[in-house]
């Protein structure tokens, strides 16, 4: 298996500390959300799936394992599937479980070892399916690789990340996707939709505090990784609604006042400030299709759990 490395963060370390720096010394302190996602935070991830109050994964794998063939056809007969952090995919596996005319399958991930094992157990199962993983940053501009072959190609994005972007994000990575597709392909996207407020703030606020524990882990990488001194018990876990982003927030707390040093660095904390970790936008579809057609695309299929709670959204390049 070769995997292809595109732009790649050189110094992810580095990375980290100044986006700490950074986001600890604005005015709303905020740290992107992606780095709630080392070892430890991929698996605390791992086990919100398994939350009762969690309902956006289980949701989507309804979906998907009840319209997979649907799915499967509207991406196209001998077609080319571009997934965007892919992880372990196991959402792609349902999908490709139900293509078998699929060409191609190619799995992008910023998470090199993950991506392979990934694409091992892929490749085991298909063992007739070429499949190309790409070691990329889905959020950066990256090219796909030149020579791939023909048939129609289609851009998968399960898992309601697309919640995590903000609009200039998520238009900017819409029309990366319709790049990739060469401008005339489909896309398949996971999006959470609005709903019942509680319902929402307990999927981020669950009473195991699996999700406390997932946010709070952001402060022990700090501590670790970058010699700060946050005392993790005088952090609290806050799942909010913003009605203006409609969006779920994570916040972390600080329960006193307090210099918190990081690496040399002071950063001052009055009581109940917060640090932001976490927006997770909902849509309902009209609101989706506005963002759609900022990107270039279209609304063309809408497929939903019995629910209501999810849609996985077909869309068609617009010209
Ligand atoms: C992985 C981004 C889809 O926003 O629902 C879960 C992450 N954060 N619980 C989401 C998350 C808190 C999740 N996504």
């Amino acid at each position: 298996m070769r995997l292809e490395r595109a732009r790649l963060p050189n110094h992810a370390d580095a990375a980290f500390r100044e986006e700490v720096f950074a986001g600890l010394a604005s005015p709303q302190k905020r740290i992107p959300c992606c780095w709630l996602y080392d070892a430890r935070g991929s698996q605390l991830f791992e086990e919100i799936t398994r939350l009762e109050e969690y309902y956006p994964t289980r949701a989507e794998a309804e979906i998907l394992s009840r319209h997979a063939g649907e799915i499967a056809g509207f991406c196209g007969e001998r077609g080319l599937l571009f997934e965007y952090g892919a992880g372990s995919a196991l959402k792609s596996e349902i999908l490709i479980g139900a293509y078998p005319s699929l060409r191609l399958y190619l799995p992008i991930d910023i998470a090199g070892d993950m991506l392979e094992q990934t694409a091992m157990r892929i490749g085991e199962r298909f063992p007739k399916l070429d499949i190309r993983p790409i070691i990329a940053d889905f959020n950066q501009e990256f090219e796909l690789p030149a020579g791939l072959p023909p048939g129609p190609r289609a851009a998968f994005f399960p898992g309601s990340t697309i919640g995590n972007l903000n609009l200039r994000e998520s238009v900017a990575f819409l029309r990366r996707l319709r790049r990739h597709v060469d401008g005339r392909g489909n896309a398949v996207i996971g999006v959470d939709l609005k709903k019942r407020l509680m319902t929402l703030l307990n999927a981020y606020d669950d009473r195991e505090g699996v999700t406390a524990a997932f946010n709070l882990n952001l402060l022990e990488r700090i501590n670790r990784e970058l010699d700060g001194a946050f005392p993790i018990d005088r952090f609290a876990h806050e799942a909010r609604w913003n009605a203006e982003e409609s969006a779920v927030e994570m916040h972390l707390v600080s329960l006193d006042s307090r210099i918190v040093e990081v690496a040399g660095h002071r950063f001052r904390f009055a009581a109940g400030e917060t640090i932001h970790t976490e927006s997770s936008r909902k849509y309902d579809v009209a609101a989706f299709a506005g963002l759609a057609a900022l990107g270039g695309w279209r609304v063309a299929k809408i497929w939903r759990d019995e629910k209501g709670r999810f849609a996985e959204i077909g869309l068609e390049a617009s010209s």
